[in-house]
């Protein structure tokens, strides 16, 4: 209902992400796609927290769905790059609201990239014109660092997500945390339905947990870290820690934090590939 409400006339797409950031909601990929099309716009999914390796969105119906490789593609916090996959399948000519893509473009000689390119259309504009006149052109050093990073992002993801579920758990049952942000401990009937739907092998290696006390408590149980290290970065082999509202959410007001469910006493991780035993002993010692 909250989104159907949303829609306005001049409303080009739906944007989503398959697991929120910061705390790994999951989303129903399937019934937001049939609510955007419905409204004929396309379904955009920023995939890049749950992977291709665990979610493929186009086949719960999104139209495009991009990718900061930045992260678990890169997998080292080493490269800043991005991926952008057009499924195709958008009818652009029949929802007539994306102009540029059907009117002529005077610098292709009067092209029309929906009827002239047909499925392609969204994906070679974004080369042709967009790529063109902006710039924005990945180097080669950081393509071959993310094509490498493609050839063990199942072996990764794998670890992280094992890794992940057993700090879940761990935080779960720990006295000092109020609360978990993870789908697999949710008390929330309908985020364990999707989860279940949507990660049969698991998935969430970045979440948050609430820890008693306020913010001095938060951000002294992330100093006396010494695996995790204290980074904005999210998905990179080495474990990270942060404290979201007076780091990466720290423009935004009360209200807007309260929105995203971020407190004083919230702290984001990213779950790493070290060994487990170890993650969780650095986790049990900062709370001492
Ligand atoms: C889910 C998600 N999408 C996109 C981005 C943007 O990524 P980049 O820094 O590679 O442009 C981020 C960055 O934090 C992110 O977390």
């Amino acid at each position: 209902d909250e989104l159907e409400g949303a829609f306005k006339d001049n409303t080009k797409a739906v944007i989503i992400e398959t697991l929120g950031n910061p705390n790994s909601e999951v989303v129903d990929i399937e019934a937001i796609a049939k609510i955007a099309h419905a409204h004929k716009v396309p379904l955009i999914v920023d995939n890049t927290f749950a992977t291709p390796y665990l979610v493929r969105p186009i086949e719960y119906g999104a139209d495009i769905v991009v990718h900061s490789a930045t992260k678990f593609i890169g997998g080292h916090g080493t490269s800043v790059g991005g991926v952008i996959i057009d499924s195709g399948k958008f009818d652009w000519i029949a929802a007539d609201k994306h102009r540029w893509l059907i009117d002529p473009n005077p610098s292709y000689h009067g092209l029309s990239f929906a009827k002239d390119v047909g499925a392609a259309a969204y994906i070679t504009y974004i080369r042709a014109i967009l790529l063109r006149d902006t710039g924005a052109t990945l180097s080669p050093v950081h393509a071959f660092v993310f094509l490498q990073g493609l050839e063990t992002l199942s072996l990764r993801v794998e670890r992280h997500v094992e890794n992940a579920l057993k700090v879940a758990e761990f935080l779960n049952n720990h006295p000092q945390v109020e609360k978990v942000n993870h789908p697999s401990v949710t008390e929330d009937e309908s985020q364990k339905e999707l989860y279940k739907k949507y990660y049969p092998n698991g998935g969430g290696s970045i979440f948050t947990f609430e820890i008693k006390g306020g913010a001095k408590e938060a951000q002294a149980f992330i100093d006396k870290l010494k695996i995790f290290s204290l980074l904005a970065n999210v998905a990179d082999v080495k474990s990270l820690a942060i404290h979201p509202a007076s780091t990466t959410h720290s423009e935004d007001s009360e209200e807007e934090l309260a929105i995203q469910g971020i407190k004083p006493n919230t702290i984001r991780l990213s779950i790493g590939t070290e060994h487990i035993d170890d993650i969780i002993a650095d986790l049990s010692q900062a709370f001492s």
